[in-house]
């Protein structure tokens, strides 16, 4: 076997559930999903498909209605996009591993954010690739940042690729568009390929804005850019496996030959269901968005009257990533919250080195009262 895949570690956040297996008293929040099942119109659209017999290989690249759809839709929240620049994926993390198959060689250096959602620095190491991290930095309110300056720097012409979430897993950290345009303008200098894993970019809170800034709002169609979208988390479909990505046109055309020996196509039945959730998304993605904002500073609030706790309200995504002071050892502290106090909560070292310490909350959970049932339990475990 390959070294570089038999190094690759084991998810710590699976270690952390493990410890809760059979135990039906755990309140999880631990997985980067909501508990709300996927809307009844996606999932007729389905069953409608299958029923009619839809159950073929289809075209490498997706649907063409799919992809039009897919282009209208983000053409809405950014500068227009044509159909000739998307693919159809299976999933995210299916579109963020096509992205470096097709744009990486072993030896490739990578510049990585972090601390992040650790399947993206990983990726690169399975291609062969070497990651430089340039971490964000929690300032005073545990608020994570990004020191501009330090991240250009490590970006060099011997940079192949860029990859950066924003809004951020597990931080939500979230670019600014100067930030954008300064890495943009850099990356251009520097022939460097920007990864933009832009999955939560409809999971954000500030202001009244339809979406996160997205390099998709400033770039060109033919810069350097891939930017990576899921159906996973902004219409509630993680099982379902359905992602895109967009690129420059000659990209996506050699993509699709990649794909063939990858998957082959995302299920036919699986992309009406895509189809389905883009035309629900103008009522459904609001409604989604005000309910998790509403989630978000209800568990932020009750986090904050909890003493040694420090946890600053995450303008994008869907987690609050908190610090209690002296627990050094997330991993331990996350054990011992669910086997002493059933509270399931992911480790802050699952997302790097830098995250050690933290500890990270889903909170896209139906029944708000569920997050205030889970601060009890943080309360109680530590005051004991
Ligand atoms: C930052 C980030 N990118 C991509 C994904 C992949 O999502 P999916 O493969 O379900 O589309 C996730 C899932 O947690 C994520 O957090």
């Amino acid at each position: 076997m390959r070294a570089a895949i038999a190094e690759l570690s084991a998810s710590r956040i699976r270690e952390v559930a493990n410890a809760g297996i059979g135990r039906s008293d755990v309140l999880a929040f631990w997985f980067g999903e909501s508990d709300a099942p996927t809307p009844q119109a996606i999932k007729d659209a389905a069953v409608a498909s299958i029923q009619r017999g839809e159950t073929f290989y289809a075209h490498n690249l997706g649907l063409p209605e799919l992809r039009a759809a897919i282009a209208d839709y983000a053409s809405s929240l950014h500068r227009p996009v044509t159909a000739d620049r998307i693919a159809v994926t299976s999933a995210g993390v299916n579109a963020l591993m096509l992205a470096q198959q097709v744009l990486l060689d072993a030896g490739d250096e990578v510049v990585a954010v972090v601390p992040v959602w650790p399947n993206l620095t990983a990726q690169p190491i399975i291609m062969g690739a070497t990651v430089k991290r340039v971490s964000l930095h929690p300032d005073a309110t545990g608020q994570w940042q990004l020191d501009l300056a330090e991240l250009l720097a490590a970006i060099t012409p011997a940079t192949k690729m860029l990859v950066v979430n924003a809004p951020n897993n597990p931080t939500g950290w979230t670019l600014t568009r100067a930030e954008q345009q300064a890495i943009l303008d850099h990356c251009r200098q520097t022939g460097t390929w920007i990864l933009a894993d832009e999955v939560y970019e409809r999971l954000f809170y500030e202001g009244d804005a339809t979406a996160a800034p997205s390099f998709l709002d400033i770039a060109d169609p033919d810069d350097r850019l891939v930017v990576v979208h899921s159906f996973s988390k902004s219409f509630l479909m993680t099982g379902w496996r359905l992602g895109n990505l967009v690129g420059p046109a000659a990209l996506i055309e050699q993509l699709g030959k990649l794909i063939e020996f990858n998957t082959s196509c995302a299920p036919v039945f699986v992309q009406r269901a895509g189809l389905a959730a883009l035309e629900l998304a103008p009522t459904s993605v609001p409604e989604l968005q005000a309910h998790l904002k509403l989630c978000r500073d209800t568990l932020v609030g009750a986090l904050r009257e909890l003493p040694r706790v420090m946890v600053a309200t995450p303008p994008g995504a869907m987690y609050a990533f908190l610090c209690v002071d002296g627990e050094g050892d997330s991993l331990a502290l996350a054990k011992r919250l669910v086997v002493e106090n059933g509270l399931g909560l992911a480790p802050g070292a699952a997302f790097g080195d830098e995250g050690e310490g933290w500890l990270r909350w889903c909170f896209a959970s139906q029944d708000v009262a569920r997050l205030r049932l889970g601060v009890a339990r943080l309360a109680q475990a530590l005051n004991t």
